[in-house]
């Protein structure tokens, strides 16, 4: 899907917009605070009914206004209009008719990239865990009611290790469920990182163009080649060691929700050891790699939303990122620096300059 008639009023600082966006690559450039992820995240907000900054709904209103429309003109010749009123709740309206957000997040599916996950590939495991469990869930819907399942039985045991009285049949019947869960959501992410790592390291050698090889490796090797079964017994064999452990720290300690992720370059952990532009490069080239994946297996793309991606990255590994986004989504981009790689670019694009909220096409 693309967008051809994009109208933004009174959201956050973008007073009002009105855009006929390029099917192919739009590049927004302006300086901070000039709303290029207000802008961003008005496009993200109609998809997904989610804003980037994590604000309240009243939050996305202009200060200065009691309301704020989103109107979005589709090729198909849908229409989408997402309207706040200050003290009232969200209206979508699909083609003038009432409409629920599932229907637009189908309608109109996007993928953002916001600048802070140009940090997963540092810091603790959790991020890189929740990047696996949203490309995970995007392309995989039953991995997602996985994983809110597990959550929910994690829950549940956590809640019971803090009792003071503990119920030793129904810990048992916890976490013997929460290992078949697991056990099915390990599945999957050595299924996925198998596939992730057969296009990986080509796409970084595009980047950096390097003979070292990039991967995202899954923190047990022994853990590759088994199958489900096997999975079960180790993970009943390590829970049986740590039984001890869990009671006394009052939480669960084995299982994926535990798993640690890292990025290899050459097989040397990248996070311990990267710079600041290596670990930014494992993360595009990761999130190219994802959007390959994403293709082969729907055979097209969301929008691609993606503010201050080029942030850090020097001018070489620009061009490279920019070379290599995939042709036929429509793609908004935002960038605080107008590089000078714009003009080297093939294809038709589209520069708007942002500047206090307003948009003007260069
Ligand atoms: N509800 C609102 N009404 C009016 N202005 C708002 C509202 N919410 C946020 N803003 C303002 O929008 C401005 C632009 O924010 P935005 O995050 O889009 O900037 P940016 O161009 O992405 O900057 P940077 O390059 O630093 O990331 C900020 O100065 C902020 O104060
Ligand atoms: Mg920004």
């Amino acid at each position: 899907m693309k967008i051809d008639r994009l109208k933004i009023t009174n959201y956050r600082n973008l007073g009002n917009v009105e855009i006929v966006p390029n099917p192919g690559l739009n590049i927004i450039f302006g300086p901070n605070g000039s709303g290029k992820t207000n802008f961003c995240e008005a496009i993200h907000y109609v998809s997904t009914g989610d804003n980037i900054k994590g604000s309240r709904q009243s939050e996305l209103i202009n200060w200065d206004s009691d309301y704020a429309l989103v109107r979005m003109g589709l090729i198909s010749d849908d229409e989408v209009v997402v309207y706040l009123k200050e003290g009232k709740g969200k209206e979508v309206k699909i083609n003038s008719k009432s409409g629920k957000q599932s229907e637009v997040k189908s309608l109109v599916p996007t993928h953002t990239f916001v600048p802070e996950d140009l940090y997963i590939s540092k810091g603790p495991p959790r991020r890189r865990r929740s990047l696996l469990n949203r490309h995970l869930s995007q392309l995989n819907e039953d991995y997602g009611h996985l994983l809110s399942d597990y959550n929910a039985e994690l829950k549940k045991k956590n809640t019971l290790l803090k009792q003071d009285e503990i119920n030793e049949d129904f810990l048992e019947v916890l976490s013997e469920r929460l290992i078949e869960l697991g056990a099915q959501i390990t599945v999957e992410r050595i299924n996925y990182l198998g596939e992730l790592n057969q296009c990986l390291p080509d796409i970084y050698g595009q980047f950096v163009r390097t003979e070292q090889e990039l991967n995202l490796s899954y923190p047990d090797d022994g853990l590759i080649n088994c199958s489900k079964k096997e999975i079960v017994e180790m993970l009943s064999d390590k829970l049986e060691r740590n039984r001890a452990k869990e009671l006394n720290r009052e939480t669960s300690v084995v299982g994926p929700h535990r798993d640690k992720f890292e990025f290899l370059l050459d097989g040397k952990n990248l996070r311990t050891f990267g710079s600041q532009g290596e670990l930014r490069t494992a993360v595009i080239a990761t999130y190219l790699a994802y959007l390959e994946l994403y293709e082969e297996k729907f055979n097209e793309l969301p929008i691609l939303v993606l503010d201050d991606i080029l942030s850090e990255l020097d001018r070489s590994r620009g061009e490279a990122f920019l070379e290599n986004l995939p042709e036929e989504p429509q793609v908004f981009m935002t960038t605080a620096t107008r590089s000078p790689s714009f003009r080297k670019l093939s294809g038709e694009f589209t520069v708007l300059k942002i500047e206090k909220g307003r948009l003007e096409k260069q």
